[in-house]
């Protein structure tokens, strides 16, 4: 084995990589949305930030999108977090229950986000949009979506973690309500030569 990374850790989690050699490989923030507090705002309309894109719809995700959506992923991500067909398969996986959508126009995927959720909380796993139509407000329409799945199945908390220096991503879910936790996540890595 010539490397090994950790899923994201809670600081105190992390100590023990640490000390077995693993090092830093980057930062997150780790955001919560707390959907408890809001059940009752008209806060949740996907379709309202498509409104500026006619043609564009939100539509559960299907195995014959995957290959669009897998591009765009590659290309909207550094490779370092890009997905494949297996980590598309894991993120769907990672909770007992999921909601995978995509933004299609004529049929094409332009984006698309994978929702978890386990018990009370809830996880967005997962936001893509392709380069050539970002600040087009799928983001957002996405994140919404995800955001009244969860809340039409009682979620209390949504979280989402996004890199420090994704100031992007992090501009979005602020907008959108999200709160910074005040302790971030470690994702570790360990390298043969090191
Ligand atoms: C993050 C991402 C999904 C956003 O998609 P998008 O379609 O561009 O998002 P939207 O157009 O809905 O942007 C919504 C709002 O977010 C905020 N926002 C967007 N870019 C921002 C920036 N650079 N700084 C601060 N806020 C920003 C703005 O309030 C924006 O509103 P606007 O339309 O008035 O500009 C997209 O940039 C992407 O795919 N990035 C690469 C993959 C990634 O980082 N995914 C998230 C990992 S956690």
């Amino acid at each position: 084995m010539r490397s090994a990374v950790t899923p994201a850790l809670s600081p105190l989690d992390g100590q023990a990589f640490l000390q077995a050699g693993f090092r830093l490989h980057e930062r997150l923030h780790l955001l919560a949305y707390r959907l408890d507090e809001r059940r009752t705002h008209r806060f949740m309309q996907p379709e309202s930030h498509l409104a500026r894109s006619e043609g564009r719809t939100l539509k559960p995700g299907r195995p014959w999108h995957r290959r669009v959506v897998l591009d765009i992923d590659r290309r909207a991500f550094e490779p370092f977090w890009q997905f494949d067909t297996n980590s598309l398969s894991e993120a769907r996986r990672a909770t007992p229950t999921s909601h995978y959508r995509v933004a299609l126009e004529k049929g094409t995927p332009l984006g698309y986000a994978v929702t978890g959720r386990a018990g009370d909380r809830g996880y967005l796993q997962r936001l893509a949009v392709d380069p050539d139509v970002q600040s087009g407000g799928l983001g957002s329409a996405l994140v919404h979506d995800s955001l009244r799945w969860l809340n039409d199945r009682g979620v209390g908390t949504a979280m989402v973690n996004t890199q420090e220096r994704n100031t992007r991503a992090l501009g979005l879910y602020e907008h959108l309500g999200f709160r910074r936790q005040p302790e971030g996540l470690l994702v570790l890595r360990w390298d043969a030569e090191q």
